[in-house]
């Protein structure tokens, strides 16, 4: 089989090993990849979301079947474009990638169905917002309507941050088209858990929890990066919770976006908070998290190919899914300065000692040699019998690696095994 895989980051990196573990796999294109997934993949340099040229560059390819990463393709209907030239896709259509795609849309969607979230009020006007935000409590969330590169959600410790972030999302167009609405929602407390999700819009299945550490600094300090940890499985999401979650959030979900005509396929990541009134959804992603993902996939035993498959076919609920009992931990190491301004091109060396389960998000490939092309770089991860162990053996592999200007986050997993201590 020949396998097409969209997307060029260390979630990438992770999902191409995994699919490449299954015996009908021949060969796996990635579309860009990047110079570390290249040892795994062919890359073809072409932007994921540069649909034409993918178009282009597929029609005399015979791709067997193409897994579709990152929110933007998605969102800009590639798996509606390739499912139409008759390849099978994972991944939602844009139709219901628009539950990450548009926040007043999945919150809309929440409140009309029932499902646990944030109070909110929604904003297209500049005015209404600052009025609104005169009386509102504080601290307050605002959220940029669209797609922000995960940077489109401030939280506000004052009416004053919180005007200023309104004036910034829809008078400076900071985040251009996406801050054209905003949502002004309720700030909620306790853990966050993230749950990925498989479905064929039927069946849910949920992938095993992990905690994503987003700020760029040790104890949840500096600004929010895409990410620069993880751990699974989350110690504070219990059979219990899950079982709520079920209940009052996965499968009402799957329903509505099938009541709405929206019927959602692939992988559907709730990222949850378990506040004191009981677990609220966040935030949707119609994707796979980064870096979750190269957590969670290393501990999944069943075939990833076939899941992915099942979930296109509809035939999700006869499909083995299974995750090992183990625990893993993901240390991102970065380029200093992310994620703001940084400098790329040193060299890395990564000896065949430790490259099982290093993911690689942002380096290019030069006269054979791997040199750093990101902010984040690599996602160094463990799998061990314990959370201790995993984070221990992660940070062990990250003291072997070296780049210039490397930058790592020196907790990663300290709040989960506080956790398991109380
Ligand atoms: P997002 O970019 O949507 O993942 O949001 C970034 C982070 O903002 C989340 O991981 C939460 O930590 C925080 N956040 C988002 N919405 C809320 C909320 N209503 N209350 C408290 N924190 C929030
Ligand atoms: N790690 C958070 C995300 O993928 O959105």
């Amino acid at each position: 089989m020949k396998v097409l895989v969209i997307g060029g980051g260390g979630r990438e990196h992770a999902i191409i090993k995994k699919i490449k573990e299954n015996k009908s796999v021949d060969k796996i294109i990635a579309i860009p990849g990047n110079g570390g997934i290249a040892k795994d993949a062919e890359c073809i340099d072409i932007k994921a979301t540069d649909i034409e040229k993918i178009k282009e560059y597929v029609k005399n390819e015979s791709i067997d079947y193409a897994v579709v990463a990152p929110d933007d393709p998605l969102v800009l209907g590639l798996v509606d474009e390739l499912s139409e030239m008759g390849i099978p896709c994972f991944g939602p259509r844009a139709n219901a990638a628009i539950i990450e795609g548009s926040k007043v849309f999945s919150k809309n969607l929440m409140k009309k169905y029932g499902i646990p979230t944030a109070e909110y009020e929604v904003f297209d006007d500049m005015e209404s917002a600052l009025a609104y935000l005169e009386t509102a409590p504080i601290p307050t969330v605002i959220k940029a309507d669209g797609l922000a590169l995960g940077k489109g959600v401030i939280i506000a410790e004052t009416r004053e941050d919180a005007k200023n972030a309104v004036v910034e999302m829809m008078q400076n167009k900071k985040f251009g088209k996406s801050g054209e609405n905003v949502v002004i929602e309720e700030f909620l407390t306790g853990p966050e858990v993230s749950v990925l999700s498989f479905t064929d819009g039927k069946t849910v299945v949920p992938m095993i929890s992990s905690m994503d550490h987003k700020r760029a600094m040790d104890n949840d300090e500096g600004l929010n990066t895409g990410g620069m940890g993880t751990i699974a499985p989350n110690p504070y999401y219990t059979k219990a919770i899950a079982d709520e979650c079920m209940k009052t959030i996965f499968e009402p979900t799957i329903e509505a976006m099938n009541k709405e005509g929206r019927t959602f396929k692939g992988c559907l990541y709730f990222g949850l908070m378990l506040t004191p009134k009981g677990p609220k959804v966040i935030e949707y992603n119609c994707r796979f998290g980064d870096p979750e993902t190269q957590v969670v996939l290393p501990l999944l035993e069943s075939d990833l190919l076939t899941i992915m498959q099942a979930t296109t076919d509809g035939t999700l609920a006869d499909t083995e899914v299974k995750f090992s009992d183990k625990n893993a931990a993901c240390v991102i190491m970065a380029s200093a300065g992310y994620p703001q301004s940084y400098e790329k091109g040193f060299e890395m060396t990564i000896s065949d000692e430790v490259s099982d389960n290093v993911f690689v998000a942002g380096a290019s490939l030069k006269d054979g040699k791997l040199l750093t092309n990101g902010g984040r770089v690599l996602g160094v991860t463990s799998v061990e019998d314990t959370l201790e162990k995993a984070i221990e053996k992660s940070y062990e592999k990250v003291a072997k690696i070296h780049f210039d200007n490397e930058y790592y986050r020196k907790d990663i997993g300290a709040r989960a095994l506080k956790a398991l201590e109380d």
